[in-house]
């Protein structure tokens, strides 16, 4: 029997070329966003389906409505069993959003990037406890969660929210054989990104990245997956630099956006 990956946030970007990466490789891939339509377009040709074999299951799903989610969730896992990667990969971001963040848009933006992850969490687990063989949970933040960055209040904070949160979780997830990971990007060039005005160093494109992506789910078992690798590295200096360096920095940066 085939190996079944769940992703959220399938329908464009990251999520959807990670989802290509596994059905070509003979995974089934549940594919799940709120654009039923893009999901369906996602497809093997006839000979890649004779020769791998797996198959794409389209569900339409809204990450932030918890009732549906939870009908659908478990409709799915009593009729196929429950997957052996879930990756919750949904995001967003404001375009180009220069003043600071109202607590109305960061709530919404919370709703999707941070509770859109724990609500998945929450109806997945206790068919990851009872299940046998180890599964992995792999969380969608971003670099942009290791520190606070010029004019990203609300989405930085959702992202090392994310952080946090799989951290926290990590080991007693374990004691039921759950394996959490968390996936912290540079640039990758989405429609997420394409909005953003300003020069992005480093980008690599989607289609990279569900390549790498692909790999790292499967023959890695480290907790963090970085990439590109270089511009995380960077990142993860900023992230050790004392205040007094890193305000005159990003103060620096404030002017260029
Ligand atoms: N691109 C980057 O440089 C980068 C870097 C670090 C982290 N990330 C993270 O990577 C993830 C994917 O982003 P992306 O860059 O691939 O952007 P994207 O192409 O805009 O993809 C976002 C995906 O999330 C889905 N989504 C948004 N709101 C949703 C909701 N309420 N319910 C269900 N699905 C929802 C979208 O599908 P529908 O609109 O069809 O629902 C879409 O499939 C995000 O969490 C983002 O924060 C991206």
């Amino acid at each position: 029997m085939n190996n079944t990956i769940f992703i959220t946030g399938a329908s464009s970007g990251i999520g959807r070329e990670v989802s290509k990466n596994f059905l070509q490789n003979g995974w089934n891939v549940v594919a799940t966003a709120r654009r039923l339509n893009l999901l369906k377009s996602i497809k093997l040709n006839k000979k890649e389906i004779i020769i791998k074999g797996g198959k794409i299951i389209p569900l339409k799903l809204d990450v932030t409505n918890k009732n549906i989610l939870n009908k659908k969730i478990t409709e799915y896992i009593k009729k196929n069993g429950v997957p052996d990667i879930i990756f919750l990969n949904a995001g967003t971001n404001f375009t180009n959003d220069k003043t600071i963040s109202s607590s109305e848009n960061t709530r919404k933006l919370f709703e999707v990037n941070f509770f859109g992850v724990l609500n998945c969490v929450d109806i997945f687990l206790p068919y990851l406890k009872r299940k046998k063989k180890q599964t992995q949970l792999i969380i969608m933040s971003s670099v942009a969660g290791y520190r606070g960055l010029p004019y990203s209040g609300a989405y930085c904070s959702s992202k090392a929210a994310l952080i946090n949160y799989a951290e926290s979780i990590v080991n007693q997830s374990a004691l039921h054989n759950i394996k959490v990971r968390v996936v912290n990007p540079g640039f990758i060039k989405t429609p997420l990104t394409d909005k953003n005005e300003f020069n992005m160093p480093l980008i690599i494109t989607s289609d990279k990245a569900g390549k790498i992506l692909y790999k790292k789910f499967l023959y890695s078992t480290k907790f963090e997956i970085n990439l590109p690798n270089i511009f995380c590295i960077f990142m993860k200096f900023l992230r050790i630099l004392p205040y007094s360096i890193y305000f005159k920095l990003t103060k620096l940066t404030l002017k260029k956006l």
